[in-house]
């Protein structure tokens, strides 16, 4: 809710480049005061530029070496300010008891490679891998796309047309071009990586305030689009630029992960209740299979080949499996327990994949629906909450590490 509440917020600095004194004023609610000490007027001036205070009370803190590498994810600090402010930061802010990453072992291999992307403090949301071998991701706080040839580290990012956009969720078409959803300027947006000329979809009812992930469907004619705050689903065609939105018959429902089953029918959780829901593609008719618990919350979704829907339910801590066909769930602990925030998540070769974000570090956790077996990795950066994964075309993962801004690989053996 906190992060949410920011985001605008902190897009807007980003751009401005606002003084630090007005930020804080500008932000909802007057941020609670640093704690005295030495190095507290340095952490006040460096740090408000992008966000306020609130960020590092709120953090579960770190010890010295931890402050450290996540602040080189944000900015540079010289050597005459660099001690100063990590001695504040970790006496005053030390590491606060976290779930603590549960390593199981087992029989596959994985390699992790992690790149971290030019603009700093840019918090890469979502990754997208193409057909062409490249890793592409949304820099949210930074108003561009990126995109990262693996093989040889160069990376480039793409600047959007309007200012504060909040680049959100990523797909790509057959032609090369790269879709987006503006989280923050209500648009879905079409980047052309060749001219990098950018295109935008206006939203036609202000209602649809936060387009939050895409999709192409299996023919890759139709772009549908989950509206979190908005509480609809879209479909927008990009031949004539129309755009259709759905309102959820619940209420608060949050549509968020979204994906096309094998029969060319989008399934997307809601974030704000325990609901899995699909969509008609021709009627737009929407149906929803409500989850067992009432405490679920299931934020990303994935597909396995046998039409079964895998969610990871971010609030208690679950895998799960719904069967659309029967309506029947099953769920199983996370291997961080209760507290560990089970979000990115997606499907190789039926073997499902997904991260634990509240963990630290953050894991890698597969999961083989055959034998029910869990192995676990830790994220080698510490993953700084991975929002969400995909696989690539030969079965590899891409993940975007949005607090440590870097974006991975997971080479799979
Ligand atoms: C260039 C912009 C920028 C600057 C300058 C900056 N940050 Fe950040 N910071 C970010 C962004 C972007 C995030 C991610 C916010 C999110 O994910 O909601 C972030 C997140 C954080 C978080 C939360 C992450 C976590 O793991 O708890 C902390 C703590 C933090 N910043 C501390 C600081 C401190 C301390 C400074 C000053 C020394 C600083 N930041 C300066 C951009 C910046």
């Amino acid at each position: 809710m906190l992060r949410r509440a920011l985001a605008p917020f902190v897009v807007a600095a980003l751009f401005c480049l606002v003084a630090p004194v007005s930020s804080q004023q500008r932000g909802r609610g007057a941020p609670p005061p640093l704690p005295e000490g030495s190095g507290r007027e340095l952490v006040q001036a460096k740090c408000v530029t992008c966000h306020q205070t609130n960020l590092i009370t709120n953090s579960g803190g770190y010890n010295r070496e931890g402050w450290d590498a996540l602040l080189k994810s944000m900015l540079n600090l010289s050597a005459d300010e660099a001690p100063a402010v990590l001695g504040y930061l970790a006496t005053n802010f030390p590491e606060k008891p976290r779930p603590a990453a549960v390593v199981i072992p087992g029989t596959a291999t994985v390699s992790i490679k992690e790149w971290m992307v030019p603009s700093l403090g840019s918090r890469p949301h979502d990754p997208l891998a193409t057909p062409d071998g490249a890793i592409w991701w949304t820099g949210m706080f930074a108003n561009v796309l990126g995109r990262l040839d693996p093989k040889t580290g160069a990376m480039k990012e793409f600047p959007l047309n309007t200012v504060q956009s909040g680049p959100h969720g990523l797909t790509n078409d057959r032609a090369g071009n790269i879709w987006f959803t503006a989280n923050s300027k209500a648009y879905v947006g079409k980047l052309d990586p060749r001219t990098g000329e950018v295109t935008e979809f206006a939203m036609p009812d202000p209602a649809a305030r936060d387009p939050h992930t895409p999709i192409f469907d299996k023919t890759g004619t139709i772009l549908w689009f989950t509206v979190q705050g908005g509480n609809m689903v879209g479909r927008l065609n990009p031949q004539t630029g129309e755009i259709k939105l759905v309102t959820m018959p619940t209420q608060g429902a949050r549509p968020y992960g979204i994906l096309m089953n094998s029969r060319n029918v989008p399934f997307f959780v809601d974030f704000g209740v325990n609901k899995v829901a699909s969509i008609d593609p021709n009627t737009m008719a929407v149906r929803e299979y409500p989850l067992p618990n009432a405490e679920s919350r299931p934020r990303r979704i994935a597909i396995t080949s046998d039409d079964m829907i895998w969610y990871s339910d971010y609030s208690r801590g679950y895998l799960g499996r719904l069967n659309p066909t029967t309506g029947e769930v099953k769920e199983w602990p996370s291997p961080g327990g209760p507290q560990s925030q089970p979000y990115g998540i997606t499907v190789s070769k039926d073997i499902v994949w997904y991260s634990e974000s509240a963990v630290r570090p953050n894991t890698l956790v597969r999961f083989d629906p055959k034998t029910e077996k869990f192995q676990t990795w830790i994220i080698p950066s510490g993953g700084g909450i991975v929002r969400h994964m995909m696989t690539t075309s030969d079965g590899n993962l891409v993940l975007a590490c949005s607090g440590v801004n870097r974006v991975a690989l997971v080479e799979i053996r």
